[in-house]
């Protein structure tokens, strides 16, 4: 499947300099590899796994899995037997055996220039043992789950990781997300403590994180789940004397609002002074959870992806070392939020498991003003740069003026994750961010799979503008028709992986039914990704975006589902349908259809009301562009919405393909009519 020679046409190769000290310096490198990681994963990963600590051994094959549906149930297991903690080798090993105590492990860089703070592995090491102790001090036991709900600071990173130092289950619900979105994923993951923060700064706008969880807390009471320990860390109302870590914030808050109840609230602060730091790891099981992160599915209801100890972290610190070619002198920097897997693999886990030196930024990339990005570039010399193509996007607008006021001759390798990158926005990043010296690698991979799955290197692989490239080592991906065929050459359908690596997600949390059904069900035998992909001549994979109800807003997916039982829950609403309406700088964005109850009219207040309702069920990311008053859907003679049908009224084109299962098609030209922001 992957080409004897290296295409000569419209391709970009990665810089002569990169080559002379990379890890996989050539494409014939990386074919080589790939071939062993297929042919022998055993000794691939067990080389691998000879860097970490083992507390015992594993026993037996390294990968034992089984993906097919019709031999059983679905499993996967990585170095089985073998015990660990990924905490001690994330910061004890590199500190005690690799001697990097005194090595930067983060620059936290504050929403404010000027708020800043640096911690070695050293400092991260003692945090963490502290607030493991703590932790362990309130009853959390290993296999327990503790939901966090932090904005980017560096108590959120080692929140996380005190949880993975007892052998907690830290479920992280992103600082965007809604009260309401919050309390589902509490009641889901049956947690026994939340932690939190006041409040925090995005731009100029103040979040009060604090009373979002309350209101989320008081929302579990009235469903039946009584939680009642929250540790809320001061990051904004700290005192003058707090000796924590983050420094005080340089603007007054009046707005900032700190409820507290005395029978439920504990400060982090206090506690954390009163722990020691020591704090004797739990020597896990490979397969125990490490994890639960929440995605949406396309049933509405979000689903608890699982991912485990042993094989994430193989997996997460070894695409981390090869894809971004780490080397020691490199300063790394990811913008993903902690909240979502691109912050947990790739701030978090992959990046201190090689003993990184990253940026972790409070902020957003327009404030106070455009230039930030490549402002904190030239101010801490970042090497390695990752970013969405939403982000390019949304900086384009700007032109290059603001990029070319910093100097970015630091740069050297750029990055992108979350959707397909148009062909413009690639080479806008690569030529004016990286000035054409720098490789860009177009990383393609889910929260399920934990890690990159289908990616360029980039001192070996030639890249495509707009194509994730090639499979990572230890990935076989397969495109399929709708028969369930493999299709072979170019050719386009449904991407599927034929076997594990060790980074796939290993269940949906409390519903291993579901996890088979959606990703293993349709096609027997593979793992369904979900999207559509192209393979060309040179044997690239092109990804096309998601084949099922689910739309990807700023490289984030919603289910359409989600949306929907957000609208009807509103009173005024009937039924209601969503799609994706392309947008310059979201990718997508929401348009939904409305059908109203009997003598109402869509009002502007009434509009209003009804975004404002998605925002509070699921956050403001969900926010809908457009909302149109639907009299009737489009609908099949058996009652389904045909979607396709209305993404084409969203975009106003009129060519709509097959239509005659159509029950009513006077409802189609009705809605053209009628359409929202005609002609945009
Ligand atoms: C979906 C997964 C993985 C972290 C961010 C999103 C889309 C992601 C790419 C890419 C084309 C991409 C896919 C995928 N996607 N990266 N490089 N090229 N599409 O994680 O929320 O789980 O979303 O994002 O559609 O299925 P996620």
């Amino acid at each position: 499947m992957i080409p004897d020679k290296a295409p000569k046409e419209d391709v970009f190769h990665g810089s002569e300099d990169l080559k002379k000290e990379a890890h996989v310096s050539s494409f014939d490198r990386y074919k080589e590899l790939y071939a062993s990681s297929i042919e022998r994963p055993d000794e691939f990963w067990g080389d691998i796994a000879k860097d970490f600590f083992w507390k015992t051994k594993h026993t037996g094959p390294l990968l034992q899995y089984n993906f097919d549906v019709t031999k059983g149930e679905i499993f996967v297991k990585c170095m089985e037997g073998a015990t660990t903690n990924i905490s001690y080798n994330l910061l004890d090993r590199n500190v005690h055996e690799r001697k990097l105590g005194d090595r930067v492990a983060f620059y936290w860089e504050g929403n404010e220039p000027g708020d800043e703070l640096t911690v070695t592995y050293r400092e991260l090491l003692q945090s963490v043992c502290r607030f493991a102790n703590v932790l362990k001090s309130q009853g959390v036991k290993k296999g327990d789950r503790v939901s966090i709900y932090m904005p980017m600071v560096v108590e959120l990173v080692v929140a996380m990781l005190a949880c993975a130092r007892i052998g907690a289950v830290h479920s992280i619900v992103f600082a965007g997300f809604s009260a309401e979105s919050l309390c589902e994923r509490i009641m889901d993951s049956q947690c026994s403590l939340l932690i939190t923060a006041d409040g925090f700064y995005r731009g100029d706008k103040l979040i009060n994180l604090k009373l979002l969880a309350d209101e989320a807390l008081q929302k579990c009471r009235d469903k039946g789940f009584p939680l009642d320990k929250c540790i809320m860390l001061r990051h904004l109302s700290k005192e003058a004397e707090d000796t924590s870590q983050s420094p005080p914030a340089k603007r007054a808050c009046p707005d900032l609002q700190v409820p507290w109840n005395p029978d439920v609230d504990l400060c982090w602060l206090s506690l954390t002074r009163a722990a020691s730091d020591e704090c004797e790891p739990e020597w896990c099981e490979s397969e125990d959870p490490l994890f639960i992160l929440y995605t949406s599915g396309s049933t509405g209801k979000p689903k608890g992806v699982l991912h485990t100890v042993a094989g994430y972290m193989l997996y997460t610190a070894t695409t981390f070392k090869l894809v971004f070619d780490h080397q020691p002198d490199d300063v790394y920097w990811c913008t993903a939020d902690i909240g979502w897997i691109t912050g947990h693999s790739y701030i978090t886990y992959g990046p201190l498991a090689n003993g990184a030196t990253s940026v972790l930024f409070e902020g957003l990339p327009t404030y106070p003003d455009v230039s930030r990005m490549w402002e904190i570039v030239d101010k801490y010399h970042v090497s390695k740069f990752y970013t969405a193509p939403t982000a390019i996007r949304l900086l384009m607008k700007y032109g290059s003026e603001p990029v070319k006021k910093f100097k970015r001759d630091s740069l050297k390798v750029l990055g992108t994750v979350g959707e397909p990158i148009n062909p413009e926005a690639w080479h806008w990043y690569y030529n004016v961010v990286g000035e054409g010296r720098c490789p860009i690698v177009d990383t393609f991979w889910q929260t399920e799979t934990g890690g990159h799955v289908l990616t360029p290197l980039p001192a070996a692989t030639p890249m495509k503008p707009g194509s994730a490239t090639f499979p990572f080592f230890g990935v076989v991906p397969a495109i399929l028709n709708e028969s369930g065929e493999e299709l072979e050459g170019p050719s386009e359908g449904y991407l599927v992986f034929k076997q594990p690596w060790p980074g796939v997600m290993r269940t949906v949390f409390g519903n291993h039914q579901r996890f088979e059904t959606i990703y293993f069900k349709k096609f027997p035998g593979y793992y369904v990704t979900g999207d559509g992909c192209r393979r060309d001549k040179d044997g690239y994979y092109w990804v096309t975006g998601r084949i099922d109800d689910m739309l990807n807003v700023s490289g984030h997916l919603l289910s359409t589902a989600e949306v929907e039982s957000a609208l009807v829950e509103h009173e005024a609403v009937a039924e209601a349908a969503v799609v994706g309406r392309p947008h310059p700088v979201k990718g997508e964005s929401l348009y939904c259809f409305v059908t109203l109850n009997d003598g109402l009219t869509l009002s502007r207040s009434l509009e209003a009301e009804l975004k404002q309702q998605v925002r509070e069920k699921i956050g403001a990311i969900a926010t809908p562009d457009f909302i149109q008053n639907a009299p009737g859907l489009p609908k099949t003679r058996s009652g389904k919405i045909m979607r396709r049908v209305l993404r084409k009224i969203a975009c106003d084109e009129r060519e709509l393909g097959d239509v005659s299962t159509l029950a009513d098609s006077s409802v189609v030209e009705q809605l053209f009519q009628n359409r929202c922001g005609a002609g945009v």
